[in-house]
Formats: C-alpha cells, structure tokens, sequence
C-alpha cells in the first residue's frame, strides 16, 4: 500500500510574509493525525523555505516542505542557482525537478534534469528526494504518442542513477494541457499515463520497487475532481499548483486523500 503525497506547488506566489500567513493558516485547520495516512508537502519560492519550515516546525506539524527547483552542481560561480545542500539546509526533504515550466520557460533539457534528480538522489547530507515532473503538450497529447513521450522523459532523467529505496524517487504526471487551465485530465486519462509511468519504472528499477514508488497526479486537480482521480490505481496523489493557494482547499485536499486510505 503507498501512503499518498498532497503536495502544494506555489509556484511564484507569497512573499515571506504571505507565506507565513498561508502557512499559519493551514496548520491551523490541519489535525496532526492527517500525516498518519498521507504525506504533506508545501513547496513556496526559495526564500519562503526557512520561514514556512519555522511555522511548521512551531506548530509542530509533521508537514515536508519541499524546493521547486534546485542547480546540480554543489557550489560555485553560477550566479542566481541554489544547491542542494542549500535547500537541505533551509529544511527541504524534497525537491521538484523537470516541472514543465521550468522546461518550457527556463529551457530545461532531459539531460539537465538527469544531472539534477542525480544531485538530489546522491546528496550525501540528509535524504532529499527528487519529485520528477514528466508531461506532454496538447500536441504530443493529439499526435497519440504520449506514452512514448512520457515514457521517454522519466527514462532519461533516471539514467544511469542508482536507486535503492522506493522513498528516493516520487513522479508526478503533469499534463502540460492541464496546468492551470481548468482542463483536468479524466481520470482515465491520469490513470492510463500513470500505469504507464509504473511499467516504465519496473523496466528500469525492477517491478517490486516500481509497486512502492508514488506516482501522483498534477493539472488543475482541484476539492471537485481530487475524489475520482484517487480512487485510480496508479494515482498515489497530487502535485497541486492553483488549489494549493487557499488554504482551505489545500486542506481539503489532504482530507480527501486522507479519506481514500481509511
Ligand atoms: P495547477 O494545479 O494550477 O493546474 O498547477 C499544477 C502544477 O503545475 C503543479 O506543479
């Protein structure tokens, strides 16, 4: 049985300040039982990590907080990059990598995203755990080869990387066409790319470790369609982006996922 992730992307949204206060008011309506049956994450902008990370730890809520990006090399002349051992540092367990508008907008290549998911996975401080977007555009989506395309960009940015515990890697399926457009993918849609991520991965890591590693769901997932996409199989949760920026729903959210385990 994989425990499920809710994860909130904040993408570039909250100042310190407005960080702390949506971070204040999550874990005002969080009960601490929820993180028995789900996994929690909340990723803010870089320099919110330390504050988000302080509320957390006050309220004593056993919420991860998570990067959304970070540089593979450890330290040097590369100007406006953050390493890993920053965001460990600032209180990470995880880090976002690939996500499609850094692809897209920053010019990310599959072979960047190789050198950072090994980065993240071979960092030799405290376990940092890579969360690997993977996604089409609606025209790889309406060519009909996106199982291939999917397929294609998890197995190039696991290449040539060693992992041994299914808690290194998390995937999430973030159709380009459903980021903030309102357009959810169906969950069959979800299901049958994320079934297909799952296959990819027994091929490369072997089928017993690809059972345990979440694969979660990103795009528009939202209170209205969070039930149905995590009754899917292979839908161990949700990278959230719009949805994550309320608390109430964020919250609502995990209360679903943690509904759909009891
Ligand atoms: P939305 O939930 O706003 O569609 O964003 C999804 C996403 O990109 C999360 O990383």
């Amino acid at each position: 049985m994989r425990k499920p992730i809710i994860a909130g992307n904040w993408k570039m949204n909250n100042t310190v300040a407005e960080g702390v206060v949506l971070t204040q008011e999550i874990s005002n309506n969080f009960y601490r039982d929820y993180t028995e049956f789900v996994d929690v994450i909340i990723c803010p902008p870089a320099v919110d990590l330390k504050a988000v990370k302080g509320v957390l730890e006050f309220d004593k809520r056993d919420i991860y907080v998570g990067a959304q990006n970070c540089y593979f090399e450890p330290s040097g002349a590369y100007t406006g990059e953050i390493s890993v051992k920053m965001i460990s540092d600032a209180g990470c367990d995880f880090c976002i990598v690939g996500h499609s508008e850094r692809r897209e907008i920053f010019g990310e290549t599959n072979a960047m995203i190789n050198d950072k998911v090994r980065a993240l996975v071979e960092y030799q401080g405290k376990k940092m755990t890579p969360i690997l977007c993977v996604g089409e555009s609606l025209a790889v989506r309406e060519s009909g080869d996106y199982i291939d395309y999917v397929t294609k960009q998890v197995e190039a940015a696991l290449a040539g990387i060693d992992i041994f515990d299914a808690d290194q890697l998390v995937i999430a399926y973030e159709p380009i066409w459903a980021i903030g457009t309102g357009r959810t993918a169906t969950p069959e849609q979800a299901q049958e790319v994320c079934a297909a991520i799952r296959s990819c991965l027994a091929n490369i890591l072997g089928g017993a470790m690809a059972e345990k590693i979440r694969v979660l769901y990103g795009g528009s997932m939202n209170e209205g369609n969070v039930d149905s996409l995590l009754e899917q199989p292979d839908i161990d949760g949700g990278l959230i982006g719009g949805a994550s920026l309320k608390a109430s729903s964020f919250v609502n959210l995990v209360k679903a996922a943690v509904e759909c385990q009891k």
